[in-house]
């Protein structure tokens, strides 16, 4: 074990359970290579994470041999935030996080923000980072923060983030304004999952294009899209249907689900 990975505290298992990760395994960078293979080192220097929970990539990240010259990690549950800047900023003082005081009926729920722009400048970041996180936004703030990534990623930055994704095409009933599915009527964002051709069209209009892409492992599970702006060299990518087989949902819906159960 690396000396930081001693030394940077793992979150405890409530926290990791909130993000549902739950594995020591997924916080670590024991080799300390890149933590996304696909994403040049070059992109890695101003980090910007958005909903970064309880730090899972923030600490893979610290233990990464190409260290960010800044790294910003926000999320909308303030306890974590504090656990991240109490046990995470002090080993890795360039890495710093922010509460974003954005209502969630979970975690934040005397806030009276639906959304929020990010806490930063223009173009500032090379890489924005949203693993999960669009999975959980209704559709207009979908539309508010993929404007706010096409705000602050720098001209030559990466857009790394998952998504749940469908066809349109089979809902015949949906309108045209009408582009997500929510699974569960208290808490809409348990799980949200757009509309593949408004997702990239949404993608378009704010100066993005896809240029890689990894399909879910299950049918229904998360899409990894990486996406840059129009003038980046690699063509962009048409999502293809996805080739898998039927599994079970991701731990984080399974623990809402459950959660949630004394509202139903
Ligand atoms: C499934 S967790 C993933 C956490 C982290 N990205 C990871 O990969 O470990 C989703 C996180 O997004 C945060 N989140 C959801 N909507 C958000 C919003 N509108 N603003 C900030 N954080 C948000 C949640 O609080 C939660 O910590």
């Amino acid at each position: 074990m690396s000396n930081l990975a001693s030394q940077i505290p793992l979150p405890p298992p409530e926290y990791r359970h909130n993000v549902g990760a739950i594995d020591p395994k997924r916080y670590e960078n024991p080799s300390g290579d890149l933590i996304y293979p696909t994403i040049a080192p070059h992109y890695y220097r101003k980090f910007f994470d958005f909903g970064c929970g309880c730090g899972r990539v923030a600490r893979q990240l610290a233990l990464q041999k190409v260290q960010p010259e800044a790294y910003l990690g926000i999320d909308l549950h303030a306890g974590m935030i504090q656990w991240c800047q109490e046990n995470i900023t002090p080993h890795v003082p360039q890495f710093s996080f922010l509460h974003h005081d954005v209502f969630y009926i979970g975690w934040n729920k005397e806030s009276p923000n639906k959304v929020l722009p990010f806490p930063v400048d223009t173009q500032d970041f090379t890489l924005v980072n949203a693993i999960s996180v669009f999975t959980h936004l209704e559709q207009d703030s979908a539309v508010f923060y993929l404007a706010e990534v096409n705000r602050i990623l720098a001209e030559d930055g990466i857009f790394h983030a998952t998504w749940f994704l469908f066809d349109k095409t089979d809902f015949p009933m949906m309108q045209d304004f009408q582009n997500a599915l929510y699974i569960n009527i208290p808490d809409p964002v348990n799980a949200v999952i757009f509309d593949k051709a408004w997702m990239v069209n949404e993608a378009q209009k704010n100066n993005l294009k896809i240029i890689a892409i990894e399909p879910p492992i299950v049918r229904g599970g998360q899409w990894v899209l990486t996406m840059a702006r129009p003038s980046h060299p690699s063509p962009a990518k048409m999502i293809p249907s996805a080739n898998t087989t039927s599994g079970k949902s991701a731990s984080w819906v399974k623990r809402l689900r459950l959660k949630l159960r004394g509202h139903q």
